[in-house]
């Protein structure tokens, strides 16, 4: 009786493993035979988004190069500047420093020349007045401030910064935040250009306002 019992119950899990096994395969193939063929029109739309271009929300339009740019949030988290989907400077990348981070691209190859990063509290801002002045014609200027971009600011680096098409540059002081795309030759203000105040009413972190994030595209320069 206790034998045949048992028996009983190894053919009830016998079947109940082999009733799953076969609809699990059953499932499969159905899934498979599901698919029609894409020239009916009815294949299933691709529910996967294509990345764009440095993450940006929408993709950039032919010859337009996409860029985005963040600042660094307090002294905490390091800013990032991609171009082109490539990540020119980034804490990952462990290339970036408190106060000033800069990129050169070519405006028409999009093709990186320089990057750097400048202290603006303890540093010294004769390395970025040179690095400034030795803009080569037809660049693009990527900026991202870090901390404090502020407190070594002087009359010359701001004028600089205004030649490339700032509107920020004059007031730029201790611990603002700020993002940039300037361009060497420009002729009026670049639109590709955010401010935040340090301001103990308004800002985000003890200290610190907000971190600022800007992406965009920048029109390829032809000659
Ligand atoms: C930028 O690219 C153009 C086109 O290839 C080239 O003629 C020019 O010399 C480049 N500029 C710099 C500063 O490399």
């Amino acid at each position: 009786m206790r034998v045949s019992g048992l028996i009983r119950l190894l053919a009830l899990v016998f079947a109940l493993v082999a009733t799953w096994l076969f609809l699990r395969s059953y499932m499969n193939l159905s899934k498979k035979t599901i698919r029609l063929p894409r020239w009916l029109g009815l294949a299933p739309k691709k529910t996967e988004v294509e990345k764009t271009k440095c993450g940006l929300s929408k993709p950039c339009p032919a010859n337009f190069f996409a860029f985005k740019i963040s600042s660094g949030a307090a002294n905490v988290v390091g800013p990032t500047l991609c171009f082109e989907n490539e990540m020119i400077m980034s804490p990952v990348k462990n290339n970036v420093g408190r106060g000033l981070n800069i990129a050169l691209v070519n405006g028409s190859t999009g093709h990186l020349l320089r990057k750097d990063s400048f202290d603006m509290y303890s540093g010294d801002v004769k390395l970025l007045v040179k690095f400034l002045v030795e803009i080569p014609e037809g660049m693009l200027v990527l900026v991202a401030s870090y901390d404090d971009p502020g407190t070594k600011m002087n009359d010359e680096i701001r004028k600089l910064f205004t030649n490339l098409g700032s509107s920020y540059a004059t007031q730029l002081g201790f611990r603002d935040s700020w993002v940039f795309l300037g361009a060497k030759d420009i002729k009026s203000k670049s639109p590709f250009e955010q401010f935040l105040k340090n301001n103990p009413d308004t800002n985000k972190y003890e200290g610190w306002p907000e971190l600022l994030e800007m992406e965009g595209c920048v029109p390829q320069k032809v000659f």
